[in-house]
This record gives C-alpha cells, sequence and structure tokens, in this order.
C-alpha cells in the first residue's frame, strides 16, 4: 500500500493538523510505503512572504519529524523538490471541467475569510490531485476538510483515463477512525489563517494564557452542566487525554461544584503532558538543522524516482511523448 500526504507551510502547525493530519500519518508509516511533503507551491496561494515561507518549510520538517515521523519508513521531502507535480498539474487542468471546481467550498472559505482570489487558489484542487496521483497512492490520510479535494483527485483521474486510456489509479481518501474537525478557541475549524489555533510546540506562558482566555457561558461553578459535551475546552481534552480522562471531565462538569477555570487550567496540563516528549525531540532537532536540511534532500530524490515514471507515463498517454 502506497499512503501519501501533505501539509502546508503557511504556518505554524497545529493541533489540529496533528490529530487531522500527522498522527494518523505516523502511525500509517508502519503499514506501508509512506510519502508525506511539505506542500510549499500549495503555500503560495495564500502566504506572499518568501522568508517566511523558507522559514515555515523547516519548521513543518523539524515538527514533524519531531513528532515521531521517522525518515527511515516515511520518505519526507519538500513539494517543490519534484517539479513534475507542476507539468501533471498543467497536464490535468486540461481535463478539468470548470464547474468542479466552483463547487469546492475550500475555495470560497479561503475567500470568505480574507485569502485573495488567484487563478492559483481556484486551481489548487488539481494541483492537489496531480501531487496524490503522481505517486500512484492507495490511501491519502487527511483531515476532513480535505475530503472534497481527494474526491476531486478521483474525479480528474476518471476523466484523464476516459480521455486517454488507462494511466491512473484511483485513490481513497483515509481519516482517523471517530475523527472530527478539530476546533479552534473560537469554536469554528482550528486554521493557520482564523487567529483561533492552539500550536503544537507553542512557548508555556503564552499557550496557557491562550487557553485560560478561551470564552465560555456565563452559568456559575457550583451549576451543573448537562451540555459538558459540547464544552471547547472538553473537546480539546476529547483529543489530547485518554477516554478515562476525558470521560471524568465530562462527569465533573455534569455533576456541577467544577469551574471553567479549573477546567482550562487542566486542559494546559493535559496539552503541556501530551507533547512533552516531542517538546524535547525538536529542541535536539533544532540545534541539528543541517540533519533536517538532509532528511529533505534524501526524501526529494527517493520522491522524485517514483514521480517521475509516472509523469513520464501521462506524458505518453497524451501525446508529448
Ligand atoms: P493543510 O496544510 O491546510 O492541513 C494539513 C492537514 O491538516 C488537516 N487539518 C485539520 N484536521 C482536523 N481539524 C482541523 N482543524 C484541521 N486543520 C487542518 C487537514 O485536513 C490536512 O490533512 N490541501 C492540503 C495540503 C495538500 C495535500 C495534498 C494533502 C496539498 N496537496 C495532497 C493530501 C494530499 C492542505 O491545505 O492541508
Amino acid at each position: 500500500m502506497r499512503i501519501l500526504s501533505g501539509i502546508q507551510p503557511s504556518g505554524i502547525l497545529h493541533v489540529g493538523n496533528y490529530f487531522g493530519m500527522m498522527r494518523p500519518s505516523i502511525e500509517l508509516q508502519d503499514q506501508g510505503e509512506a510519502y508525506y511533503f511539505i506542500a510549499d507551491y500549495h503555500s503560495m496561494t495564500s502566504l506572499y512572504d518568501a522568508d517566511l515561507r523558507r522559514d515555515y518549510t523547516r519548521r513543518v520538517a523539524v515538527d514533524f519529524l519531531a513528532c515521531g515521523l521517522n525518515p527511515e519508513r516515511a520518505v519526507l521531502f519538500k513539494q517543490s523538490d519534484v517539479p513534475e507535480h507542476v507539468e501533471l498539474s498543467w497536464i490535468l487542468s486540461s481535463v478539468c471541467p470548470m464547474g468542479l471546481l466552483e463547487r469546492c467550498h475550500s475555495y470560497k472559505d479561503k475567500i470568505a475569510n480574507g485569502v485573495s482570489a488567484s487563478h492559483g487558489l481556484f486551481a489548487y484542487p488539481v494541483l492537489m490531485a496531480a501531487d496524490i496521483l503522481i505517486y500512484d497512492a492507495d490511501s491519502v490520510p487527511v483531515g476532513s476538510d480535505q475530503k472534497q479535494h481527494v474526491e476531486v483527485t478521483r474525479d480528474l483521474a476518471q476523466k484523464f483515463n476516459q480521455t486517454y486510456g488507462e494511466t491512473f489509479k484511483l485513490p481513497e481518501p483515509r481519516f482517523r477512525d471517530g475523527a472530527e474537525t478539530v476546533l479552534g478557541l473560537d469554536g469554528q475549524k482550528m486554521s493557520k489563517s482564523y487567529n483561533n489555533a492552539v500550536e503544537i510546540f507553542g512557548e508555556e506562558k503564552a499557550t496557557r494564557k491562550r487557553l485560560m482566555s478561551i470564552v465560555m457561558d456565563s452559568r456559575t461553578p457550583d451549576e451543573p452542566k448537562p451540555d459538558a459535551e459540547k464544552n471547547l475546552a472538553i473537546q480539546l481534552i476529547k483529543h489530547i487525554a485518554p477516554t478515562e480522562i476525558y470521560q471524568d471531565e465530562v462527569e465533573k462538569l455534569k455533576a456541577g461544584g467544577y469551574g471553567y477555570g479549573n477546567l482550562k487550567k487542566r486542559l494546559f496540563e493535559l496539552y503541556w503532558e501530551y507533547f512533552r516528549d516531542a517538546r524535547a525531540r525538536r529542541d535536539e532537532l533544532m540545534n541539528n538543522l543541517d540533519y533536517v536540511d538532509q532528511v529533505l534532500a534524501n526524501g526529494a530524490a527517493k520522491a522524485r524516482e517514483i514521480a517521475r515514471p509516472v509523469n513520464q507515463r501521462a506524458r505518453r498517454a497524451c501525446g508529448l511523448d
């Protein structure tokens, strides 16, 4: 089984990225041939600062390695080190109906949240389809916000196959069991660009402050809270704590006599503990950036070995070769 996924270096990684994509990807690295890339071409649709892109790209690599990606088992690389993605994206563009892209929610959401409308942003799902198809990927671990993009990928593969003959394999999206979108501090989807995120490797004081600032309703600590499961801090605890601890916190809120201040303190403690080992590994990696750069260079060479022949296959099928 070949597994493939990508993550944009468009900001600092947050716990939504972690639970939606990074953790499942890390778990899958032992179950097949895994290819994970830093989608720097994609980040060009929303980030217009060259130094920041370079910095975020490296930080994604460091964070992913710190969280447990094992470069002996999974290939980690930077998307733009494999420029064949872009050629295939053009090839797929030519069989992509406009209506398919017009229906994509992610484009509309991004525009609604202030990202400028550009051709790149609109055509983003075509590049994403190329990213997936160029590795003959079977399985694509992503958060549920990317489901529609994987469906577009399947549609484009079928369209190309119908037009030029069997060329591409149809991939399957893969979601973590029971996975929901991780919500941000304002109750919307946690996102790098909505200023509602909890960073994976946030600084201690700042993160404590951020979690303590989650706005809750005005019920007194004594009041029982029968709707405890809907509480935002509880929902975050559900991701970062073992089930027994989550259940215990829910019961305490339901019973009454447990204030929101204490709940948020508990949330911070659990968060801090959850990423403790990864934080220590990250400190080591930050002192060894040459190693990180070497992992990316080795990864690019391995990724290209797969991507080049698949791109060749597409070129031959449509008569470019
Ligand atoms: P990106 O960079 O926005 O997010 C990376 C991964 O994190 C998941 N994610 C979340 N999961 C749960 N809750 C959240 N709040 C949350 N926020 C983000 C996303 O679902 C994603 O899996 N288009 C992709 C990058 C990409 C890609 C690809 C992925 C480019 N080419 C090919 C797979 C295959 C994106 O913008 O992810």
